[in-house]
């Protein structure tokens, strides 16, 4: 596990974007997993500068993300697709055929996670898979739980997660009450796994995650034992451990 340390969340995003870019430039034809959420936005902003100045290229690269809302289309903008399209595929000359994410629109469960894992054998080993951490230690949706889930299942959310997404819908019956998320294995499956971090309220389980015990309680916690690992945060993030 390295750990890159940085001032704030714009140098968080700078150094992340860094790491990815190398490894687009190394293999033109890369897989790459991402990630939703507020962390790595800034990663994804720098990425489309870089794009725009010709120092990447995602003509040839292929992404498989981690999660979606099951029950959310294309175009609902809480859905992760729109997300992903809003805050990255739009903005670079990525193929959007070669653009993945779990299928929430299919309402058998066991049908949307195989045609996930079928697309996730199909497209290889990734070679960087980017992630956030939630405050409970969850990557993807795997939440804490009593073992590690392996590959995409789906997962029951939380009423603290239902009633904190609220806020983004009409009516508390629109709000998702489950998700397709890949599995742990297959994150740690991936070549090189990137996380990024930001921000006080991470402090904590970030010292859990990653100087305490390695349990499924705290699903990040696994990322000790992948070969390589890398925790890209700020100072904020990092303000619980002794570096
Ligand atoms: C997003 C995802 C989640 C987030 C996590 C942190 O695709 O799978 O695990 O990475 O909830 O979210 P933020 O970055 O908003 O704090």
């Amino acid at each position: 596990m390295r750990i890159i340390k940085t001032k704030d969340y714009d140098d968080m995003s700078r150094k992340a974007a860094n790491v990815i870019s190398a490894v687009m430039t190394e293999k033109p034809n890369c897989v790459l997993g991402l990630a939703t959420g507020s962390s790595p936005i800034g990663t994804y902003k720098n990425l489309i500068e870089r794009c725009a100045n010709g120092d990447i290229d995602f003509s040839q690269v292929t992404t498989v993300n981690l999660d979606e809302y099951k029950g959310l289309d294309h175009e609902n903008d809480q859905s992760y697709y729109y997300f992903m399209r809003e805050n990255l595929f739009k903005h670079v000359n990525i193929d959007m055929n070669n653009t993945n994410v779990p299928n929430g629109m299919e309402p058998d469960a066991e049908k949307a996670c195989e045609a996930y894992n079928e697309i996730i054998h199909s497209v290889g080993q990734i070679d960087l898979q980017l992630l956030g951490i939630g405050h409970d230690g969850h990557i993807g949706f795997n939440e804490p739980a009593d073992y590690f889930p392996k590959e995409t299942h789906c997962v029951d959310l939380t009423e603290t997660t239902i009633n904190a997404n609220a806020r983004f819908f009409a009516t508390k019956e629109d709000v998702p009450t489950q998700a397709y998320t890949m599995g742990i294995q297959t994150i740690m499956s991936a070549k090189k796994v990137l996380m990024v971090a930001s921000g006080a309220d991470k402090a904590d389980i970030i010292a859990q995650a990653f100087f305490g015990p390695v349990t499924p309680q705290v699903p990040a916690s696994i990322l000790q034992f992948h070969p390589d690992f890398i925790l890209v945060a700020d100072e904020a993030a990092l303000s619980k451990v002794n570096l």
